[in-house]
């Protein structure tokens, strides 16, 4: 036996979880199958074949045959629920081991309801909209035949110009966490063989997010403890929801592709995360590693893959092609073969998928039911972000005469956002359609967001005129971010901008709600706004949510996910950054204008700062307005003085001194000021959203265990160092003054 499988078994022991796999009927039954197949059985398993997601022709014959053999998994992007169920009545029926048939979509944040995007949802800080989308997405979605999603993405991203922003949770590992679990558990159900939800796939495993210069696909290095404390965590949380399947990442990571990473998929994963259900590479990404410089040719990419731990392999067929051969020359094992393939049976188990192999015909999904719609239209009017409200432009209110004007207002493909392939947009209802009754008249003025065309600007002037209140829906269109969709600069596209200072110089207030799939840099026209609204990919009921939020009919309680920069250029940007050994400080602070023309070279008087940008974000992590006054006391802590297992009381008293009702997230942050590695400024250990009632005050308490202080040292032991830390109960990752304690 080789060393991984004593590793896997200690593991297993260890971690406590199947303690006898020879009395758990699964493992029987996947032990029974496997003795019956052939190795051109065993091979098919772990083909996953299909179509692009947009073709919906023809099934072709070799496919039905292939079946037939035995010699395809399962398969993604097959949307005729003629072709699904026949497909598996073939699998069942007349394929040699009668094996069924997985069928996979990406389902990333609805199927025909669309909910805001994964960011957004992350902006609600609200797991719960996370469970709801997952749920809606798979009962809508399973009533096509799809049982299993491509989701959740759960890549810590803390660049925006990486076009799948908007499909993370954003930067922080704990509400990356929660969210993650909360997708599983939305999509997954708490019944697996169950006809209206799907097995979940956590997803890019590993390292996508950290793509250099934001850009998709590209090398990722992360040191060790960082990938531990920052990137793994989502995923540990995801296999503690009983996610079902991983996916491996496109991107190397510290010099291996991610597909060919045996200390990755075996050694991480099936080792020290204890997962069980199988690995099914992405699009390519295991032939992908020829490009990559990792694999001479087809047949050593699946050489690689498949010792690696990759399960299935993801369009590409090296794997049907090459694994005969490579247990023929000794390449890969027998046994490697089989645990391939065991994994992907154990799940096709778990399913049910042996006892009833085919979708449930009666159950037609609800496809854009109301109480679709309703949760759809809360989970995006919850992601709002007020990041900027000037002399109460807003909310708005029925007396004030608005001019509703710009690209995205009336856009309804691209408020659905990115991975809305059945979504459709006749059943979006836009900005536009939401707030006809209460807008004065609705210019465009541009066609779409990168429009550079300013032949109808004088329309929307003549409009603009005759209003109170200027209300710009601008952004950028849905094909700007996603995959493959980075931005080098991440302001408003086409002509926008110039629209906005053409709009201002009638010295009227202006409310920019911008809708986009990452923060968009305003640093041109901020300050000729009142207000700013961030309404991200809102989905299918971006309008109505919209319009809730702008008349304070629902509050907004969105807050940031994300740090916003004030320019590309200071991206990578994340609060949890470290302090340095000259840490950017007001007083320290030299901006480039004044420095005295020939000045002498010296690095005195400047930290670690941009000369033109500053340190600062234009929004912090965590950031997020009331329409209401919200403030907080100081922290009071129960002890100055913690012993490890203890815990720490941490309050704080906040109080709505506003007109409006308020939802407040205050949000708890510990620095570890000194480490056998260097600690963040902050992290984010838990937080509560609480509700304020105009004029109410509420104490908010928290209790802070010692194991939340732990953290992975240089030798990836997770340990709990004595010394000084600083806690901050605050409205984002900026605010208020910490106060201090002593592990003792
Ligand atoms: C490539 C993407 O990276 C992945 O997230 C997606 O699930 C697959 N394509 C399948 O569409």
């Amino acid at each position: 036996m080789k060393l991984y499988y004593y590793s896997l078994l200690l593991a297993t022991l260890f971690f406590g979880c199947t303690t006898n796999q020879q009395l758990d009927p699964v493992e029987q039954k996947v032990e029974g199958l496997l003795s019956k197949m052939t190795i051109e059985e065993k091979i098919g398993q772990t083909a996953l074949r299909g179509t692009s997601s947009r073709v919906k022709g023809d099934l072709p014959e070799s496919l039905k045959e292939a079946v037939r053999k035995g010699e395809i998994g399962a398969f993604l992007n097959i949307m005729n629920t003629d072709y699904v169920d026949e497909l598996q009545r073939i699998a069942v029926e007349e394929s040699p081991n009668k094996i069924p048939l997985i069928f996979g979509r990406d389902v990333i944040h609805g199927f025909k309801t669309m909910f805001p995007i994964p960011l957004a949802v992350a902006a609600t800080w609200d797991p719960k909209q996370a469970e709801i989308t997952g749920q809606v997405s798979a009962f809508e979605g399973t009533s096509s035949g799809v049982n299993w999603t491509f989701a959740p993405m759960l890549d810590i991203a803390r660049d925006s110009r990486w076009g799948r922003i908007a499909e993370s949770p954003g930067e922080d590992p704990l509400l990356g966490s929660l969210m993650g679990a909360a997708y599983v558990k939305g999509f997954q159900g708490d019944d697996l063989t169950s006809k209206t939800s799907m097995i979940a796939c956590a997803k890019h495993f590993l390292g996508y997010g950290a793509a250099i210069g934001g850009r998709d696909y590209n090398t990722a290095i992360i040191h060790d403890p960082l990938l531990y404390n920052v990137y793994i965590p989502p995923f540990k949380a995801a296999i503690a929801e009983n996610v079902q399947t991983f996916m491996s990442s496109f991107n190397e990571l510290n010099g291996v592709p991610a597909s060919g990473d045996k200390k990755i998929m075996m050694d991480l994963l099936r080792g020290k995360m204890n997962f069980n259900g199988f690995v099914v590479s992405d699009w390519n990404s295991v032939t992908e590693m020829i490009p990559h410089g990792y694999a001479k040719d087809e047949k050593h990419a699946a050489e690689l893959g498949t010792n690696a731990g990759v399960d299935m392999e993801m369009t590409s067929q090296s794997y049907e092609k090459h694994i005969k051969a490579l247990l023929d020359e000794g390449k890969l094992s027998m046994d490697q073969l089989d645990f391939l393939v065991k994994n992907i049976l154990r799940v096709k188990i778990r399913m049910g998928l042996f006892e009833t192999p085919f979708r449930d015909k009666k159950h037609d999904g609800k496809l854009y039911a109301e109480d679709h719609l309703e949760k759809a239209k809360i989970a995006s009017a919850k992601s709002i972000v007020l990041l900027k409200n000037e002399n109460q432009v807003l909310p708005l209110t029925k007396n004030k005469k608005v001019a509703l004007i710009g690209p995205l207002a009336d856009a309804p493909l691209d408020q659905m956002g990115t991975w809305s392939f059945d979504g459709e947009k006749e059943h979006s209802q836009t900005p536009f359609s939401a707030l006809k009754d209460h807008v004065i008249g609705f210019e465009k003025t541009l066609d779409y967001s990168r429009d550079k065309n300013k032949q109808s600007f004088s329309k929307a002037i003549t409009l603009a005129k005759k209003a109170d209140v200027i209300l710009f829906v601008g952004g950028e269109e849905a094909i700007l971010s996603g995959e493959a969709h980075s931005r080098a600069e991440i302001d408003l596209p086409g002509a926008q901008e110039d629209l906005i200072l053409e709009l201002a110089k009638l010295g009227k207030p202006i409310v920019l709600t911008i809708m986009a799939g990452r923060p968009i840099t305003i640093g041109k026209i901020k300050d000729k706004l009142d207000g700013i609204v961030m309404a991200w990919h809102g989905g299918t009921m971006a309008g109505p949510a919209l319009k809730e939020v702008l008349y304070a009919e629902m509050q907004p309680e969105g807050r940031l996910p994300v740090t916003w920069p004030k320019t590309s250029g200071q991206l990578p940007y994340y609060y949890n950054h470290k302090n340095t050994g000259r840490p950017a400080m007001e007083e320290k602070f030299v901006s480039m204008y004044d420095i005295p023309v020939g000045a002498w070279q010296s690095s005195l008087g400047n930290e670690s700062h941009y000369l033109d940008a500053g340190y600062l974000p234009e929004y912090p992590f965590g950031y997020g307005l009331s329409y209401s006054t919200i403030e907080y006391s100081e922290t009071k802590i129960s002890s100055t003085q913690l012993k490890e297992g203890e815990e720490l009381t941490v309050e704080v008293t906040v109080t709505n001194k506003g007109e409006y009702d308020a939802v407040e997230t205050v949000q708890l942050y510990v620095q570890d000021v000194i480490g056998s590695i260097t600690r963040p400024v902050r992290e984010l250990k838990d937080y509560q959203k609480i509700q304020l009632k105009k004029g109410e005050q509420k104490k908010v308490t928290f209790k802070l265990h010692t194991d939340q202080l732990k953290f992975y040292n240089r030798d990836l032991e997770h340990v709990l160092e004595k010394g000084d830390f600083n806690i901050w109960l605050a409205p984002n990752a900026l605010a208020s003054k910490p106060v201090s304690f002593e592990l003792l």
